[in-house]
């Protein structure tokens, strides 16, 4: 097996070196800044426990459903030779277009990695912040609120563009580079070397130093007597009563399923990847449930039993008039500094809490790099250090404009609401489509069942092909007629969103020039064959 890249194009010869560590790795791609800031901050804008009955029903019905779907397909197309989802997609539906709906498959992964490594870096700088004291100062602490909300826009230079090339700004550049690099030399060593074994570690780390931060949020009690409906039990009611007046409300179901798909990172076109580097015989259906029940825990126990009831214990019932950010960034450091004890004791938790969504950061924005090393690699024939250092450049001119666009984080929040919302609500349908009708249900169960631990009940093979499709189609024709309108008018009053939506534009149009070309390269190779012949290429065999 190739440790530095699937060497002069023949894509397939990286493979996973052991089951836990692919759980481990799918598990570390999903388990990331959705679990601990991105589900606290859904949860409490729509209303908490109303928020719950959707998330559990959108993920049995579409979250674990297309992760098995994701899982049976990367590992067919990657025992046919291609790791990259334009090459898996022509595998799955021979056909001269498939190839292009890969492109929005890369698109996704690249263009989220652009602003998540920026928030990544924002965490490693709060982790540094606090262990020198600096978010434990009385200059910050003494104002409360406004001065811990002060900070994160100033640290974030959300008060004009360009204020994070100013100067005073050198610190988040630094730790943005910095986080480049740990990003690129996990890629650079490769999928077992550098994620697998990178993961193996992170993720048993991430495990204990959210368990001592549980813990004691969960023994604060009530902090302030004066205050006794601010409590840790308070927060928790509000987290977990369900509240069943509230399921006809369209707009939660639309966060619940787009939680979903952010959280196990499905429709990403991340784990259509990984999973082509198993062998035909690995099992993908208990690995698939066990990667998505990892996440759950890190997502449901983890991040619901801190983020929620800690800002409550501060917020009360208005933690569900905050947005993630300032949840995440504003409102926990005020927990850790209001930490009964010495400064010392809020300084230490602070440190622990940031350093771990540091750690969960990565282990997902790394695995955002791989799909598209992936395609340069067998799609141009390149090696890990030129498809490195290409994607590095490309990645690092959009995070660039990220940093720049930072007034009001309008880029950042651009590109989340059109890559990291809508697109991934296309890519699952158009997943679920080559799943359910392309490749077909019968050959995508006996795919699946090769080597598999436990069977997938027929009904979710009919799910796949009936119910998940049209679930889609109604959850994004909705989530587009609530948020376009707003949207559309607030591009036309900010000439930056509509410069991210154009940037957006640029980085699809150049895949897809991409995919056309390696397209060619593969025909001309004869790797890429429109007849239903299914026979597996040489390096599929070998496996
Ligand atoms: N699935 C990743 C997360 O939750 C992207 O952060």
């Amino acid at each position: 097996m190739a440790e530095q890249g699937a060497g002069g194009g023949r894509g397939g010869k990286e493979q996973w070196a052991s089951r836990i560590g692919v759980i481990l790795a799918v598990a570390g791609s999903a388990v990331g800044l959705g679990n601990f800031l991105r589900f606290p901050g859904q949860a409490a804008q729509n209303g908490g426990g109303a928020f719950l009955l959707p998330y559990f029903i959108s993920l049995l019905v579409l979250g674990i459903p297309l992760c098995w779907a994701e899982w049976t397909m990367g590992r067919y197309g990657g025992t046919r030779g291609f790791n990259s989802a334009p090459g898996i997609y022509s595998m799955i539906w021979r056909n001269r277009i498939s190839k292009y709906f890969g492109a929005i498959a890369l698109m996704i992964p690249l263009v989220i990695y652009m602003y998540y490594v920026v928030i990544e870096a924002w965490c490693l700088g709060y982790a540094i912040k606090y262990i020198t004291g600096a978010l434990v100062s009385p200059e910050i602490k003494d104002q409360g609120a406004e001065g811990y909300k002060n900070f994160f826009g100033d640290f974030v230079g959300i008060g004009a563009h360009g204020a994070n090339f100013s100067g005073t700004h050198l610190f988040l550049l630094v730790i943005v580079i910095l986080s480049f690099i740990l990003n690129f030399t996990l890629i650079y060593r490769g999928v077992t070397k550098g994620i697998e074994r990178f993961c193996r570690i992170a993720m048993p780390v991430m495990v204990v130093l959210a368990v001592i931060v549980l813990v004691r949020v969960l023994t604060l009690g009530t902090p302030d007597p004066a205050k006794p409906d601010q409590s840790v039990l308070g927060g928790l009611g509000f987290m977990w009563n369900p509240q069943f007046e509230k399921l006809g409300d369209f707009k939660t179901w639309l966060a619940a399923s787009g939680q979903i798909f952010f959280s196990l990172s499905v429709g990403f076109g991340i784990i259509i990847n990984y999973a082509s580097y198993l062998r035909k015989n690995d099992d993908v259906v208990l690995s698939g449930l066990t990667s998505s029940s990892m996440n759950e825990f890190f997502e449901v126990v983890l991040g619901g039993l801190i983020t929620i009831p800690a800002a409550f214990i501060f917020l009360g019932a208005a933690v569900g008039e905050k947005g993630t950010f300032a949840l995440g960034f504003e409102s926990l450091p005020n927990v850790f500094a209001l930490m009964p004890g010495p400064a010392l004791v809020g300084q230490f938790f602070g440190f622990l809490w940031f350093f771990m969504l540091f750690i969960a950061a990565i282990t997902s924005s790394v695995s955002m790099l791989q799909p598209v090393i992936a395609f340069l690699e067998e799609g141009f024939g390149l090696k890990r250090h030129a498809s490195a250092a290409m994607l590095g450049l490309i990645s690092l001119l959009g995070c660039g404009f990220v940093l720049y666009f930072s007034e009001g984080l309008v880029a950042l929040d651009t590109f989340d609401f059109w890559v990291g919302s809508v697109l991934l609500f296309v890519l699952a349908l158009i997943q679920s489509l080559l799943y359910g009708w392309a490749f077909g249900i019968e050959k995508g169960a006996t795919e699946a069942h090769r080597g598999a631990h436990i069977r997938i009940p027929h009904f979710v093979q009919l799910m796949l092909k009936y119910v998940v499709p049209v679930y889609l189609i109604v959850v994004l024709v909705g989530f587009c007629t609530q948020n376009l309108p707003s949207y559309v008018e607030s591009i036309g009053n900010n000439p930056a969103a509509l410069g991210s939506i154009l940037f957006i534009g640029a980085v699809l149009v150049t895949l897809l020039l991409l995919v056309r070309t390696a397209g060619k390269r593969w025909e001309a190779q004869g790797r890429l064959t429109y007849d239903d012949g299914d026979t597996a290429t040489q390096g599929g065999e070998n496996r």
